[in-house]
């Protein structure tokens, strides 16, 4: 069974085609490469000892995908493709508005003519703004977003939402994130940050084998249990079984919109994370502490009973091993061609 995965060259994208070919699916990748390389495509034909399907295009280009789509004739869609940092989005959000809110409808109107049975949305906890309770769960309320990055997810869910009230054939699943970090334990596939990276392990890794100075770590006096922001990290591989344990329900089901949190259910701070880095690398860290970065939510994560409950779906690696991972992944980087330098600053 064939499966379009928008962005599919992408962080999380990556995994979840090995994780489709892993339980038999097929999937074809479209991702504009915009925020990938291709090695990646060359990376997971070796992790899964096969040729994968993909065109580098981007999904607001409606001739391109109707193409695509008459040709492959998939029965789901993953869609990932969007742009996601949130400093970002607060300096130039048009970009993010054309790419994550224009290029969605723009895609939808083509799809609106095919038979997609399951489609799953990448969405993300930062829908939840600072949660009035922790857990926070599916039902709680949407607060307003910080950043235009965090309001393409909250309008993406709506549109698709309206979209797919209309359909009597079709599921949609949004999958709200928490903090995805790791990589593949093969150290083939992992996180591509382009110039400095923005989030915490990139740049603790980065930091580690010497491509950055020290870690800054934003803000010590936060009302957790050592000062430092609460997060719940999940591994990018279990994050990429979700998806096809949300892909294979919502193909059984019909005409129906679920929401799930993927997360592990339990907090870690940031000092949590350097502490299991430096174990895992058998190395310290050098950090120091800095004020607190605006916008930080002081401390969230996920009650995850529903997809455990719903999908049969539990994490299986620990923070340590997203860690570990991570650094075999950043270790391996040199080895690889980059298109651009510029990825590599
Ligand atoms: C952000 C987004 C989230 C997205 C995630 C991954 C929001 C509110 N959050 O999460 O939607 O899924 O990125 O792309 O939009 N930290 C440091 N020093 C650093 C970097 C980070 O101390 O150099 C701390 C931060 O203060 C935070 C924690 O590490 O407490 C995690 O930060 P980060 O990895 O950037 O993720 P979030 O901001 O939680």
């Amino acid at each position: 069974m064939k499966i379009l995965l928008t962005g599919g060259a992408g962080f999380i994208g990556s995994h979840t085609a090995v994780a489709l070919i892993e339980n038999g699916f097929d999937p074809v990748i479209v991702d504009d490469f915009r925020n990938s390389e291709p090695f990646v495509i060359e990376n997971i034909e070796k992790i899964v000892g096969k040729k994968i399907t993909y065109y580098s295009l981007n999904i607001g280009n409606k001739e391109g995908v109707k193409n695509i789509l008459q040709r492959e004739n998939p029965v789901g869609v993953i869609h990932f493709a969007a742009d996601k940092a949130v400093n970002e989005s607060v300096l130039n959000p048009m970009k993010y508005y054309q790419n994550n809110v224009l290029n969605l409808i723009n895609f939808l109107e083509v799809i609106d003519q095919m038979n997609i049975n399951s489609f799953v949305f990448s969405s993300s906890c930062t829908v939840y703004g600072v949660p009035d309770k922790i857990p926070v769960n599916e039902s709680a309320l949407i607060k307003p977003a910080f950043s235009p990055y965090g309001y393409t997810k909250q309008v993406g869910e709506r549109i698709l939402t309206d979209f797919f009230k209309t359909k009597n054939k079709s599921s949609l699943t949004l999958l709200r994130y928490f903090n995805p970090i790791g990589a593949h334990p093969s150290g083939l596939i992992g996180e591509l940050p382009i110039g400095v990276p923005s989030n915490l392990v990139p740049y603790i890794t980065q930091a580690g084998i010497g491509k950055r100075k020290k870690l800054t770590v934003f803000g010590k006096d936060y009302d957790t249990k050592d000062g430092t922001c609460v997060r719940d990290y999940i591994h990018v591989v279990d994050l990429a079984n979700a998806h096809v344990a949300a892909l294979k329900k919502g193909l059984k089901r019909k005409d129906s919109i679920k929401t799930y949190n993927v997360g592990t259910g339990k907090g870690a701070s940031v000092l949590d994370v350097i502490k299991a880095f430096e174990k895992v690398s058998q190395q310290g860290l050098n950090y120091e502490f800095g004020p607190r970065r605006a916008g930080d939510v002081p401390k969230i994560y996920s009650d995850n009973f529903l997809i455990k409950n719903e999908l049969a779906w539990h994490p299986k690696f620990s923070l340590e091993d997203c860690l570990e991972h991570a650094w075999k992944w950043e270790k391996n980087l040199f080895n690889f061609k980059y298109k651009s330098e510029k990825k590599q600053d």
